[in-house]
């Protein structure tokens, strides 16, 4: 091990850090992850489908910024942070794993890397990170991002998915590299939290994450595909869906469009080339 001594704060909680970034991998980033590819996947069954599901995470209101920064943004820039420190080498770690040559280790390293680049991408082009106006205006909408509009989910969010190929080829591996880093993490989570040591025992658990991450890697590219695989007729007919919905859940007073209508499609943004034919309809 190394000398803890010169490495300060961190050097000194080595224990607890990597404790906390070992848990919130898996609690609650991991479990986060597996729940979005779900709900990303049911898109396959229909676009009212993806919409009904994507209205029950919206209709948390002004609660929802809260509970997305407390359990996805806070602990996923935590685990970020210290898994760049950890690659850097700025958490003591030499010799700590038998597996430290392994190609694995490696991979869990490079798949982080693909997975900070890809989230902030991602959630910059769907979400724009913050809602402050301003923040959407001057920031993110000059290049194309913030596209999602939660009231026309799938229309949007295929819309951005298909912005160019480099864009939908870089989801595809995105996603897959956040699936590997979790299955992979899985496995190395046992060793770090003292559950399989023998190697008997530690390649049992790695058949376990093996077929968990088949599973998980068949779900996302289920997700990517119900996407990137609709076509322009697809995706306008979806948005006449979105929109009829729309107009149903105003008529009912289940939708308030003074207070909501941000959250169309078109808001702040040019309609693109495949919703233009629909503008007339609004
Ligand atoms: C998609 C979101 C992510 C999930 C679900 C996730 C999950 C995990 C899990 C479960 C582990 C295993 C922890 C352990 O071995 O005890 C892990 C390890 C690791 N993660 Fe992530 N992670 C994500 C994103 C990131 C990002 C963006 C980075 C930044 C580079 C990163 C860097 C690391 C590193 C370096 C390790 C290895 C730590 C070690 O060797 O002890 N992760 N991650
Ligand atoms: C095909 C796969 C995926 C699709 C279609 C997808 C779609 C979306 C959409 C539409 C949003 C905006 C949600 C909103 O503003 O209400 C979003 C947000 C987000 N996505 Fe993904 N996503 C995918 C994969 C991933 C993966 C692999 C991660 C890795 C952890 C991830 C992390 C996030 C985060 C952190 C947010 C912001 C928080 C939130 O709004 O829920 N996504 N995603």
């Amino acid at each position: 091990m190394t000398d803890h001594a010169s490495t300060g704060f961190l050097g000194r909680n080595e224990f607890l850090i990597r404790r906390l970034h070992s848990l919130s991998g898996l609690i609650p980033v991991g479990a986060y992850m597996v729940v979005h590819l779900v709900v990303n996947a049911s898109v396959n069954n229909g676009a009212m489908t993806y919409q009904k599901a994507v209205d029950q995470i919206h209709s948390l209101g002004i609660v929802l910024p809260l509970v997305e920064w407390l359990f996805i943004f806070l602990p996923l820039i935590f685990h970020t942070v210290i898994g760049v420190m950890i690659i850097q080498g700025g958490l003591p770690n030499t010799g700590r794993y038998q597996y430290g040559a392994n190609i694995r280790y490696t991979m869990q390293r490079a798949s982080g890397m693909v997975a900070m680049v890809f989230i902030l991408f991602h959630v910059l082009q769907m979400h724009g990170l913050f809602h402050f106006e301003w923040w959407l205006d001057a920031v993110v909408r000059p290049w194309g991002g913030a596209r999602f509009a939660p009231l026309n989910a799938t229309s949007t969010a295929a819309e951005a998915m298909q912005q160019s190929v480099v864009v939908s080829l870089f989801y595809l591996v995105g996603i897959l590299s956040c699936v590997f880093h979790l299955a992979n993490g899985l496995w190395t989570m046992g060793i770090t939290w003292g559950v399989w040591i023998t190697p008997a025992a530690q390649r049992r658990a790695g058949v376990v994450c093996l077929v968990f991450g088949i599973g998980l890697a068949l779900v996302s590219l289920g997700a990517w595909s119900g996407f990137t695989m609709l076509s322009d007729e697809d995706i306008k007919a979806a948005r006449q869906l979105e929109d009829r919905r729309i107009e149903e859940r105003v008529k009912s007073g289940d939708l308030d469009l003074e207070r909501d209508g941000h959250k169309r499609a078109g808001h702040g943004h040019d309609e693109s080339a495949v919703s233009q034919g629909d503008a007339a309809s609004e």
